[in-house]
């Protein structure tokens, strides 16, 4: 287990096209207790591969029930308005700005031994699973905010927002 370093945003490596998975081998099991370290030690929601300069189609979630392992992840549907607009990256360090997702997503994903997995998600996981999903296609939040502060304070002060259901992605 070990602390990798975060990509940041200014780094060309975060617009590339990850490539899928297909050993699902010690190497991939040890990229994500490596990955899951990292995002404990960041305190963040969401990590995708290539944050830690890993180009592989995956990403760990943790929304408050424990981490979550998605390979090869796959958008099949999308429904509604999420009601929680403000986002953040690890790679955005600091910032946060408003981003329109959709409330609920019905997905699927491979887990670390490479069994299908179906869920549906809602709300803030539903918010974290498409932030995590766009690095995958190289696709930063700051391209699709309509809003963006350039800390939490301003965040704070520019709206009413209560401070639950936040998390750096
Ligand atoms: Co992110």
């Amino acid at each position: 287990m070990a602390i990798r370093n975060i990509v940041k945003e200014e780094d060309e490596l975060l617009r590339k096209i990850s490539k899928p998975v297909f050993d699902f081998d010690e190497r991939l099991g040890i990229l994500l207790d490596d990955m899951h370290d990292t995002l404990k030690k960041a305190e963040g929601a969401g990590l995708a591969a290539v944050q830690v300069g890993i180009l592989k189609r995956l990403f760990i979630m943790d929304v408050g029930h424990g981490i979550r392992e998605c390979i090869n992840p796959k958008l099949l549907r999308a429904e509604g308005i999420n009601k929680i607009k403000v986002e953040g990256c690890l790679s955005v360090p600091g910032k946060c700005g408003l981003v329109e997702r959709p409330e609920k997503v019905w997905v699927e994903y491979q887990d670390r031994t490479g069994a299908k997995v179906n869920k549906k998600f809602s709300g803030f996981e539903a918010k974290c699973f498409c932030h995590e999903y766009d690095h995958l296609d190289g696709i930063l939040y700051v391209d699709k905010a309509t809003k963006m502060f350039k800390d939490r304070d301003e965040y704070y002060r520019n709206t009413k927002n209560n401070k639950s259901n936040e998390g750096e992605n």
